[in-house]
């Protein structure tokens, strides 16, 4: 049974920190996220680096809105809508391929891959040829916006979004830690692509800032010796950091400067020494002179990055690998996740191979971190779609005082040299502003939120709506 909740008083709990436990579980507020969150948010679809000759296209939807992602003859990359003009048939069936023209299986009619309509059958019987319907300026919708930064392509279906460099803010900054390492940027293998019986908030939030989770939820990993570093126990010496539309996590490092905090990691030098000419000298100070190493991050709303160093073989050596993690919401209990490897153009081929195989090992289906946590996941969802549920607010105040004050301060412009908000130690200060976000976007459709309730001690998890 779902009943109309007090909209008002759901977002002004959301924005202070108590999360009322149903949002994981609704159809109501899906269909509300479907509307406000990502028909107006900027949403990854892919990469350059997936389509890279003429013809190249992979499908990607947003939501139920099936897009073609293809590289034209002049080689500009175009993101149709996959609905043929016709009858609506999907133009495309195929996930991935080249193709100069698309043809509709349902009555024949084909686009070249600009999208411009080129062939209908008995044109001239059926439609009286050019004069009766005219095929020119005839094309595939294209998606409302299209943006790309470090050749990660991503739509909106706003047409008038603010652009993508405006939205994404001091998160671009972070951006190149994991996709311009060097002057080539990186490639992308897969996705892997699975669904899950959870909520598509839930990992947004774990990896924006969740690093309270890992001594537990993976506390397995820990105990076989899969790392040296980073250790479970270690997390709460790291910084989370929140910085325009995204924010992430950290690990502390050893004392070092860049070069030995990067081999430290598994870096060969020739990977470190294009590092070091193509990252900015206020990104190369938050590993050399602050001592930090990113690790898993969300950028607002669904696309998440990881970025760790697990041993891969009997040795004591460490291997990096990046993940890109997309969590396409289905339903409101039901997640697709797409799952790319991410890795330097110009690493060596040797590297690619095994930081490939570090990613298996950790992530992706068959990943030992995933299959943690998607049990977490997954169990949280199907309590919340319970009556019990909607009588309760979740704590995500981690890291504040009653009276909203910061337990620990921000780090210092001294301490951590990127843009945002950094916080050394345990906190939930990411995932409140992620679900901030959120609550901005669906503000939209419903009525204000009313003023902030009383102290934060009187908070109690008795949900108010
Ligand atoms: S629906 Fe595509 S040709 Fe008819
Ligand atoms: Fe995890």
């Amino acid at each position: 049974m779902t009943e109309t909740p007090d909209w008002a008083a759901v977002l002004r709990d959301v924005r202070e920190g108590m999360i009322p436990a149903h949002l994981y579980n609704d159809a109501e507020t899906h269909r509300r996220e479907a509307k406000e969150v990502f028909g107006r948010s900027w949403v990854f679809v892919a990469h350059e680096s997936e389509i890279p000759r003429p013809g190249d296209y992979v499908v990607r939807r947003v939501l139920e809105d099936s897009f073609i992602v293809v590289r034209d003859e002049g080689g500009a990359v175009r993101v149709l809508f996959n609905m043929c003009l016709h009858r609506g048939m999907q133009v495309c069936r195929a996930e991935i391929g080249n193709a100069s023209h698309f043809r509709c299986p349902y009555h024949g009619w084909s686009y070249r891959n600009d999208g411009r309509l080129v062939g209908l059958p008995f044109h001239r019987d059926a439609y009286g040829g050019e004069a009766g319907y005219a095929r020119q300026r005839q094309t595939l919708l294209p998606a409302p916006a299209v943006d790309t930064c470090n050749g990660l392509i991503f739509v909106n279906l706003d047409p008038n979004a603010v652009p993508l460099l405006d939205f994404l803010g001091d998160f671009a900054f972070y951006l190149d830690y994991y996709t311009r390492q060097s002057g080539s940027g990186v490639e992308l293998r897969g996705p892997q692509r699975w669904r899950i019986k959870a909520n598509w908030k839930i990992g947004a939030e774990n990896f924006a800032g969740d690093m309270y989770h890992t001594p537990y939820t993976h506390a397995s990993i820990v105990e076989i010796g899969l790392f040296r570093e980073p250790r479970a126990e270690r997390r709460k010496d790291g910084t989370t950091y929140w910085a325009g539309s995204g924010g992430g996590t950290t690990y502390k490092l050893p004392p070092g400067d860049l070069r030995s905090r990067l081999n430290y990691v598994g870096y060969p030098d020739e990977m470190i020494d294009r590092m070091m000419t193509t990252w900015s000298p206020r990104q190369q100070a938050v590993i050399g002179d602050d001592g930090f190493m990113i690790s898993a991050a969300t950028v607002f709303p669904n696309l998440s990055f990881v970025h760790n160093w697990p041993r891969v073989a009997e040795s004591e050596h460490v291997l990096p690998f990046i993940s890109l993690r997309q969590w396409q919401p289905v339903g409101p209990d039901e997640t697709e996740v797409l799952s790319w490897f991410c890795v330097d153009r110009e690493a060596p081929q040797r590297f690619k191979e095994l930081s490939y195989k570090a990613y298996l090992m950790c992530f992706g289906s068959t990943g030992m971190f995933e299959q943690d946590d998607v049990e977490n996941w997954v169990s949280l969802t199907s309590t919340a779609a319970g009556s019990m549920a909607r009588r309760l607010r979740l704590n995500s105040r981690m890291g504040l005082w009653p009276d909203g004050t910061t337990i620990v301060p921000p780090l210092g412009p001294d301490q951590w040299h990127g843009p945002g908000t950094s916080y050394v130690g345990y906190g939930e200060h990411n995932q409140r502003a992620l679900l901030r976000l959120w609550a901005d976007c669906m503000e939209r459709s419903v009525p204000a939120a009313g003023p902030p309730v009383g102290p934060a001690a009187d908070r109690d998890p008795v949900a108010s709506a």
